[in-house]
Parts: C-alpha cells; sequence; structure tokens
C-alpha cells in the first residue's frame, strides 16, 4: 500500500480520524482524494477494533471547498459521463462503510464538500463551518448528491435557494435548518467530534450499524416499509450476545462488555 499524499489517518484507541490534507487547494477533491478516502474507509471498514470515525479538513479554512476545479476543466462531457464521475463517492464510501462515521466541519465545505460532509452519518461543525452549492456560478450544478441530500435535509426552499443563488449558510444558520447535529467552538471542534465518536464506539458495535441502518432506511423507504425495516433489524438484534450482555448489565446496574455479535 502506497502512504497516503492528500489524506492522513490516525487511529486513536477505537476512533479513526481522517483528514482530508490539500489545505493549499482548500481539501478540494481531486481523483486522489478519492482515491484514498476509498481506501481509507475500506480498512476503517475492516479493522474489527476501529468503531467509529471522524473526517475533517487539514487547516484553519476549510473543510473542502468542493470538487477539484482544475482537474474537472480539463475533462471533456464524454469522460465524466463515461466514467460515471463522481459515483464511487456513493457506491464505495457511502454505500461500503456500514460503521458510523462522523463529518467534522472546520470551515468551508462547498459543493463536493459540503457534499461529502452530507455523506457522514451526522455532521458536528465548527462556528466558523459555512456550507454551500455554489456549482451554479460554474455553469453546472451538484454532482455528489447536494440537490438530493441537502434537500433532504433542510427541505425544498432553503435547498432551492442555496442551489439556485449559490450562497453560504453559516453554522448557527445550518443548525437551525438541521443541517448539522451541533454547532461547536472552532478550536474545539475536533475534541468535541472525537469525543463524541468515541462515545459511539463505546456502544455494542453491532447495535451502531443497525441504528444507522434503520435511520438511513427513513430515507430510502415508505413509513411502512421502514416501520418494517426497523423491527425485523430489532427482532434479529434481540438475538444477540450484546442483547443479552446489555440487558444483564442493566439489571445487575454495571458496564456491558461488548462482544459485538
Ligand atoms: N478546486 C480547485 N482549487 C480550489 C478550489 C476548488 N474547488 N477551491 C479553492 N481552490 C484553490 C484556489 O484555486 C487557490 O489556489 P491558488 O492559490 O493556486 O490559486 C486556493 O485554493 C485558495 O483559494 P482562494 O484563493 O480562492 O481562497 P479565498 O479565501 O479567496 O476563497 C473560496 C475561498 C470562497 C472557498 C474560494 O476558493 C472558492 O470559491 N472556491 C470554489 C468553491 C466552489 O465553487 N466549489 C464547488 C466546486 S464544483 C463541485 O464541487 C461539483 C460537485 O458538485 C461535486
Amino acid at each position: 500500500m502506497k502512504p497516503y499524499e492528500t489524506i492522513t489517518v490516525e487511529k486513536r484507541d477505537a476512533v479513526t480520524l481522517i483528514t482530508l490534507n490539500r489545505p493549499q487547494a482548500l481539501n478540494a477533491l481531486n481523483s486522489q482524494v478519492l482515491e484514498e478516502l476509498i481506501e481509507a474507509f475500506a480498512a476503517y471498514q475492516a479493522d474489527a477494533s476501529q468503531r467509529c470515525a471522524v473526517l475533517t479538513g487539514s487547516g484553519d479554512k476549510a473543510f473542502a471547498a468542493g470538487a477539484d476545479i482544475k482537474e474537472m476543466s480539463e475533462k471533456a462531457a464524454a469522460d465524466f459521463y463515461l466514467d460515471d464521475f463522481f459515483s464511487p463517492w456513493t457506491s464505495e464510501i457511502v454505500k461500503k462503510t456500514r460503521k458510523p462515521w462522523i463529518a467534522a466541519v472546520n470551515g468551508f465545505a462547498l459543493g463536493g464538500g459540503c457534499e461529502l460532509a452530507m455523506m457522514a452519518d451526522f455532521i458536528i461543525a465548527s462556528d466558523k463551518a459555512k456550507f454551500g452549492q455554489p456549482e451554479i456560478n460554474l455553469g453546472v450544478a451538484p454532482g455528489m448528491g447536494g440537490s438530493q441530500r441537502l434537500t433532504k435535509a433542510v427541505g425544498k426552499s432553503k435547498a432551492m435557494e442555496m442551489c439556485l443563488t449559490g450562497r453560504m449558510m453559516g453554522a448557527e444558520e445550518a443548525e437551525r435548518a438541521n443541517l448539522v447535529a451541533r454547532v461547536v467552538p472552532h478550536e474545539d471542534l475536533i475534541e468535541e467530534a472525537m469525543k463524541t465518536a468515541a462515545t459511539i464506539a463505546s456502544k455494542p458495535p453491532m447495535a451502531a450499524i443497525a441504528n444507522k441502518e434503520m435511520v438511513n432506511a427513513a430515507f430510502e423507504t415508505s413509513l411502512d416499509q421502514g416501520l418494517v425495516i426497523e423491527r425485523r433489524i430489532f427482532q434479529i438484534l434481540t438475538a444477540s450476545e450484546d442483547k443479552k450482555e446489555g440487558m444483564a448489565a442493566f439489571i445487575e446496574k454495571r458496564e456491558g462488555q461488548w462482544k459485538g455479535r
């Protein structure tokens, strides 16, 4: 495996911290970043010692200022279409990462940067974070999920306004609009995100995956189908060793010791 050049990966106990590391380009997302993120997320998913991940941006200014405009400017429409450009972000990262991960947004999250943050299970934002889908200014439109995930998160009116005007939304507005779970002071962002990730990592890991799968089902199905998915996953979990342990630990007034099965 080649060493990463555009990201860094660090394991802190059961939490993997992945940092986008092209600060000179405001962490713009080029093909190499995508390749390295796919590898890093696959490694996180495969490593049984790792139970939650945090994705953030290096430098003080940006989480990611979008897909790399310089790289895209040199491509023809046929390249985008034939390569199904942007498809691996969902097929290789979102769909294959069944374990939980958090986006810790430390500054600009624009275009693909906003879209990448929205791929996370939830977003914790610094009070300096700025979200936007400014693709219209480049003569294009969101391509990594912005028109869909932003609309599902904040509703049609605000998503439409953001996409049509390209304006940025600050952290407080993003929290009011339900785009982010929580806003924290800029200097505390990584500590807070890692603390939240450690809390998730301390939970029974199979139940964590199951909770994620259920909440995600709410975006893909009708209420009736979603409720069936929820009940079936709940019922499967009742056969787990961690269910037996979790309930025994409650009754015996002690901490649960999780097996992850
Ligand atoms: N791609 C490539 N390079 C980028 C970039 C991007 N998305 N965003 C910033 N950079 C580069 C700049 O070119 C600049 O590099 P140089 O020093 O070599 O010129 C460096 O990062 C610093 O950027 P600025 O000098 O522009 O910094 P600023 O503080 O003046 O402005 C900003 C910050 C408002 C975020 C501005 O950089 C900006 O508007 N960036 C582009 C945002 C954007 O349009 N994102 C959407 C991209 S398209 C997309 O993402 C498609 C999709 O749906 C997936």
